[in-house]
């Protein structure tokens, strides 16, 4: 046990951190687009449940693995157990790490040239085709959208330099608020679009005969893409946790903020999707379809536009740190290398495969597998497969394999908080996570 390994300082720089590793692209970018494609109003329901019944214990069981070992996931899992085969979980974890941030980066990079062509107030007085054709010339230059991957990448390598306290900590300290606010005044402005109350009808009101397997599977995928859970990013923070911190109380906190910016950002989106005839089920690039018209239209729209994809840049880079912290740290503890060469590394790396999936983005590039682009392929399994087999180990592991006690401690702070709470989240650990993702698993496999 490392005691002397890095902390977060402040109470509110634990939140700040952890909230700010689950709210991202994730909110912004993956929940509009799979619930515009699963049903809307369903799909939000199922998502909402897994979250709160399934994602939060998982969360709990993944801050007790880092508290407890206070190291990376690799480690943590081999030396809980005893057992050098449990750290292939943790190696699971690094391997979901670099494909999510693969085509993460992509995204983010697009956040980026769309900043850029807000600031030179490109899409004044566009139409939505020529929206979504500037948006396909950018996506078929083949090289821009590479440039951007490189800075966002490079930008998430410099902030995991700066270490815990100093780099994590305080860019997310002053950054979430901001980007809670900027969230609230779109949902705002959404109430005065022609297509508020069909968007508000198509996310609140289910058509439950749209919910199947896959619908579920594509929910929990999103529940766990979202809470960043299933790939380690929770154990290294958990890691990071003092011990008098009450990790319930935190599960609590972000899960709430999680679901409610999804929910705002559906609010931002949805409206305007109806409003300017784009449909809901256009894919990875919704998003971006959509919201250039609602900036045109409203006053002082050219500068709500910058600042919007600006708060979308920050909601990925204090994400992506999350994510590149497990690869950075894992290379640098265990293979005993210097923090600056890992995070080289990593960066390297992630640049390589992210250029893979934006390349594989244009018209008929050879980049697919079974018939889908390679940044398909790397969204669509990491989060329906990758992340819930992580989070199914996780939850085997701190309901079969760790010490009960030790598991019990951790989350009640040795017995001085939330004993009401601990029976029900051990029987879900231990029991209801595991068989609702394995029958899930069982089904995608037609099993059942
Ligand atoms: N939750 C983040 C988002 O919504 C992405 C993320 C960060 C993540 N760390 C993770 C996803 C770990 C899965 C696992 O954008």
């Amino acid at each position: 046990m490392n005691n002397k390994r890095a902390k977060f300082g402040s109470r509110f720089g634990v939140i700040a951190a952890v909230g700010g590793s689950v709210v991202g692209l994730g909110n912004i970018w993956r929940f509009p687009y799979l619930c515009g494609e699963n049903g809307g109003a369903a799909f939000l329901i199922v998502y909402i449940a897994i979250s709160f019944m399934i994602a939060i214990p998982i969360m709990l069981s993944e801050f007790a693995i880092g508290r407890s070992s206070r190291s990376n996931p690799m480690h943590a899992y081999s030396s809980l157990s005893k057992k050098r085969s449990w750290g292939l979980a943790g190696l699971l974890g690094i391997a979901t790490s670099i494909v999510i941030l693969s085509f993460y980066s992509v995204i983010a990079g697009w956040a980026l040239e769309f900043l850029r062509e807000s600031i030179a107030d490109n899409f004044g007085g566009s139409s939505p085709e020529a929206i979504k054709s500037n948006l396909n010339t950018f996506i078929n230059s083949g090289w821009r959208p590479l440039v951007w991957t490189l800075v966002f990448v490079i930008a998430t390598g410099a902030v995991v330099l700066g270490g815990v306290e100093k780099g994590i900590e305080r860019i997310n300290k002053i950054l979430m608020p901001l980007l809670f606010l900027i969230l609230i005044g779109l949902v705002i402005n959404s109430t005065t679009l022609s297509g508020f109350s069909d968007g508000v009808s198509f996310l609140f009101s289910p058509d439950f005969s749209k919910i199947n397997g896959t619908v579920i599977l594509k929910a929990l995928g999103q529940a766990f893409f979202s809470l960043s859970l299933g790939m380690g990013s929770m154990i290294i923070y958990g890691s990071y946790i003092k011990r008098q911190e009450r990790t319930m109380k935190l599960a609590a906190t972000v899960s709430v903020t999680d679901v409610t910016v999804a929910v705002l950002s559906g609010l931002a989106i949805f409206p305007a999707v109806f409003s300017f005839g784009i449909n809901p089920t256009s894919g990875p690039e919704l998003i971006f379809l959509t919201l250039p018209n609602v900036f045109q239209q409203i006053p002082g729209g050219y500068f709500v536009s910058i600042i919007f994809f600006f708060l979308v840049f920050i909601a990925a880079i204090t994400s992506s740190v999350s994510m590149m912290e497990v690869l950075t740290s894992y290379i640098s503890e265990e293979m005993k290398i210097k923090r600056w060469v890992s995070t080289l590394m990593s960066v390297s790396l992630i640049f390589i495969l992210g250029s893979l999936c934006a390349l594989s983005q244009m018209d008929n590039s050879p980049l697919t597998i079974g018939g889908k682009s390679l940044f398909d392929v790397f969204d669509n399994f990491s989060a329906t497969i990758m992340l819930p087999l992580g989070g199914l180990l996780s939850v085997i592991f701190c309901g079969w394999v760790m010490d009960k006690m030790v598991y019990k401690n951790e989350l009640t702070n040795h017995g001085s908080y939330g004993l009401k709470l601990y029976p029900v989240i051990r029987f879900i650990v231990k029991f209801i996570a595991p068989v609702v993702i394995s029958l899930l698993f069982m089904s995608l496999l037609g099993f059942i």
